[in-house]
């Protein structure tokens, strides 16, 4: 066998390492450009758990790399004059040269040949080779030769940042957050050798405009860094080797193998170094390259294997990049935040860590932060105890004169069991039987203002008197029976009316029984929907109207709020997206024309709608669709909105039109309702894939968004906050006289169970390498 590896970085050195130990008799080749011992950069970090990969696929490199690493186990975050240290990370630190230096010299023993200067420049000199790794890099000119066939997708990122070093020693990952009089730098350091750290700096690009950075030289840019940082640095210099500004490409590509050729490391994947993942993606590529190699029976076997085994892995790797550049890019939004509450926004950036997973680690600091939340509860009015703070979860919340004994709230979902719009005793036992849960605020379905205006012939409305009777007695019995409040979901189809029940088949239009539909443009949402008719001005007055006597209706009902449904491709969405609203007139256009007729709606139930009583509006934080809504007109829609006089945006997504491209994963929309929440400044409420009291708690502490709802959850669990209050030991959280047996048993398992459930953990935990290391360095206790 005779392999050609294309770059001599971590990627092409250790695919060399792994293919030689398993094909002795191989021939195989790496081809660089530099000089053996002539790389940039600084240094590399690895996590433990990357580390016990190397362990298991080359003991020999392991044990030098180890040999020659930093090890450190705390996160340092310091903002604005504090610094907040977090235990229990476990990370690893070593110089780019020494380990390519290790990676070479193990190389070498193997008798793999190694090339230096040599730049290849056409694949046809290895016609003769079975396998060609193409690992040369983030720039890759392979990659870019064959631009049509991998069809590479290069997303160059807003902040500028340069790969600098000191010699300031360091004793924690350690990042600094520091404010100028032209805007925040970012410091990402870390040690890596004795005396020696990689620094990484950071910033906007206005702030790198403002701050004259563009027009300095590498030394110069090294000395205002100096100059910035000086206060940390302690006289240590800033060093530098070709550490040049420039923009973070995150690099994806559609196929990773052409014939016999295959993309590793970061010619086929970048990661943004915020997570350190970069070294780790390229070192794990060739892990899986060499196992594909080892159980397929031939290269072109080999290579799907390994495209079909480890794209997932590396999606999931990008996407926690991804979620991480996008916090560091927007750090503007939390400037304001309290300094504990901020630091828990960087340790939970990218969803891994979580609100329990640090309590598990770092009790104090969790303890801190729940003392600054209920710090900030207590601000807004409220008694509550900040010496010994409830979790998140638990604080109460106001919106108007509307209080919410806890932030758990039951998101809006249609039940598709209404006849003729009337709630039936389904209704009841469900939303009661959600109330007797413990969540704080019950939303009910999309309620439909008139017959013509339902999704489904199962939808409920609220155009007649008797199902206004139907809803009394649902809003009397939540009142009655629990601390629950009970918001109205008002909405209208829109063009996605007249379709069957979910369960016979989601927005498809009914084959007979169907109704007229209306939207902002004669657009059908299948091609075989039923055409909707363009709104005239009538039809929005008579829609308006519609509206507002539902809210009247809803308002003798007694419901505690009104929100209007302005998501998911329904009438009113159908106005706010350029992709459905193709309108020439004053309602169509600009965003300020598409929200027209939505505000006019929204401000005529506001009108009517009691001033003591809070309204919410849901919309569509994203099309996920080319051309459609993005992040940044969600926040001019909320803040619109919030001039009419919203309360609350209940930021939801999508749905707008069917050939979306949505990003799915755990809390996948949290991201919108912290964009809206923090830049438009308005009380704001997440949901989305949502699933436990953790994630909700750890949305809450880190600022992402004032209240939680949970949909699907509570649909199998009604008692899901009775519950996480049972976990997180919140005594106070109502619960029925009748139920209170139950309560009681489940608050003293909780303790018991939640005692186990630390031990486990923290057993089932292996020891950081740093946690090792002290302890091999502590003197034996005397016999
Ligand atoms: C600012 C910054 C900070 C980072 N911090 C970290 C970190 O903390 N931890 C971490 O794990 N990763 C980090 N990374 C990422 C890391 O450096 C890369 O992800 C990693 O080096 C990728 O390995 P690779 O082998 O794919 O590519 P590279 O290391 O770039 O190696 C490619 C090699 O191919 C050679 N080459 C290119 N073209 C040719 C050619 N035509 N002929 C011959 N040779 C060629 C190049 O000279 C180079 O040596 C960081 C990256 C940046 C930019
Ligand atoms: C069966 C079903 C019905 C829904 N009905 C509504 C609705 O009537 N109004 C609304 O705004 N959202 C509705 N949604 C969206 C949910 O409120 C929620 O945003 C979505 O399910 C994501 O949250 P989850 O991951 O917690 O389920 C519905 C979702 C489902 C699955």
């Amino acid at each position: 066998m005779k392999v050609a590896i294309i770059g001599g970085g971590p990627a092409g050195l250790y695919s060399a390492i792994l293919l030689k130990k398993q094909r002795p008799e191989a021939e195989i080749t790496v081809y660089e450009r530099n000089r053996d011992d002539d790389t940039f950069g600084f240094g590399v970090v690895f996590s433990d758990a990357t580390l016990d990969n190397f362990e298991k696929y080359d003991p020999q490199s392991y044990r030098r790399i180890t040999e020659e690493f930093a090890y450190w186990d705390d996160i340092a975050v310091h903002f604005r004059g504090t610094v907040r240290r977090v235990g229990g990370n476990g990370f690893c630190g070593c110089s780019r040269r020494k380990l390519l230096l290790i990676l070479q010299e193990r190389a070498r023993e193997l008798g793999v040949t190694l090339m230096f200067e040599t730049e290849i420049a056409d694949e046809a000199r290895f016609a003769d080779a079975d396998l060609i790794v193409i690992a040369d890099g983030i720039n890759s000119r392979f990659r870019e030769k064959h631009i049509a066939h991998f069809q590479p997708e290069v997303d160059l990122r807003s902040n500028i940042f340069a790969w600098m070093g000191s010699t300031r020693p360091l004793d924690a990952f350690t990042f600094i957050f520091q404010e100028t009089e032209w805007g925040p730098f970012i410091a990402h350091a870390y040690q890596y050798e004795a005396g020696r750290s990689t620094w990484i700096f950071e910033t906007d690009p206005e702030t790198f405009e403002r701050a004259g950075l563009a027009g300095l030289d590498e030394r110069q840019s090294a000395d205002r860094m100096a100059g910035i940082f000086g206060w940390f640095l302690q006289g240590h210099p800033i060093l530098t080797n070709r550490s040049m500004w420039r923009n973070f490409p995150m690099i994806r590509n559609q196929r990773w193998v052409k014939d016999n050729m295959v993309l590793l490391g970061d010619a086929k994947a970048s990661a943004h170094f915020s997570i350190g993942s970069g070294t780790k993606l390229a070192m794990e590529d060739a892990i899986a390259l060499a196992d594909a190699v080892y159980r397929s029976p031939t290269v072109a076997a080999a290579l799907q294997a390994y495209e079909q085994g480890r794209r997932e892995e590396v999606e999931k790797t990008q996407h926690a990049a991804d979620v991480s550049l996008v916090w560091f890019e927007h750090v503007d939004r939390f400037w304001e935040f309290d300094p504990v509450q901020f630091a828990f926004g960087v340790m939970t950036r990218a969803k891994a860590i979580t609100y329990d997973n640090l309590t598990l680690r770092a009790p104090d600091f969790v303890c801190e932060v729940d003392k600054a939340f209920a710090k900030q509860v207590r601000a807004s009015g409220f008694d509550v105890d900040v010496e010994k703070p409830l979790a998140p979860m638990f604080q109460p919340f106001r919106l108007r004169e509307m209080t919410l004994e806890n932030r758990a709230v039951v998101s809006p979902m249609c039940m598709y069991s209404a006849k003729d719009g009337m709630p039936q005793d389904f209704h009841l036992v469900h939303y009661g039987s959600r109330a007797l849960g413990g969540a704080g605020l019950i939303f009910t379905e999309m309620v439909c203002v008139g017959h013509d205006a339902r999704i489904t012939p199962g939808c409920a409305g609220l155009w007649n008197d008797e199902q206004q009777a139907a809803w009394r007695r649902i809003v009397d019995f939540v009142h009655a029976n629990s601390a629950a409040k009970i918001c109205l979901q008002l909405g209208h189809a829109g063009r996605k009316g007249a379709t069957r029940l979910m369960w016979d088949g989601m927005d498809r239009p009914l084959e007979e029984g169907g109704w007229d539909l209306i939207s902002a443009s004669p657009i059908p949402y299948f091609p075989d929907s039923r055409m909707p008719r363009e709104m005239d001005r009538a039809t929005m007055d008579a829609v308006r109207s519609e509206f507002v006597a539902a809210a009247e209706r809803g308002q003798a009902c007694g419901f505690d709020m009104l929100e209007l449904h302005c998501a998911h491709g329904y009438l009113l969405a159908s106005f706010i997206s350029p992709l459905t609203n193709t309108r020439t007139d004053a309602y169509g256009g600009s965003l300020e024309n598409r929200l027209r007729y939505p505000l006019e709606v929204f401000e005529a139930l506001r009108g009517v709608w009691p001033s003591h009583k809070p309204m919410s509006v849901r919309i569509s934080a994203t099309d996920w669709a080319e051309g459609g809504i993005t992040g940044d007109d969600a926040v001019a829609v909320a803040r619109a909105f919030a001039e009419a006089g919203v309360d609350l945006v209940d930021v939801s997504t999508g749905q707008t039109v069917r050939d979306s491209r949505p990003v799915y994963g755990r809390m996948f929309q949290t991201p919108f309702s912290d964009q809206v929440r923090n830049e438009a400044r308005v009380a704001t409420m997440c949901v989305g894939n949502i699933t436990t009291a953790d994630q909700v708690n750890t949305i809450l502490a880190a600022g992402r968004a004032d209240l939680v709802a949970l949909g699907r959850p509570h649909l199998i669990d009604p008692g899901f906050t009775l519950k996480a209050a049972a976990w997180y030991g919140a005594e106070g959280v109502f619960c029925p006289v009748q139920y209170l047996p139950g309560r009681d048993q489940i608050f003293r398992n909780s303790v018991r169970d939640r005692q186990d459930f630390e031990e486990l953990k923290i057993k089932a935990k292996p020891k950081t390498r740093a946690e090792l290391k002290a302890e091999a360095a502590k003197p034996l206790a005397a016999e």
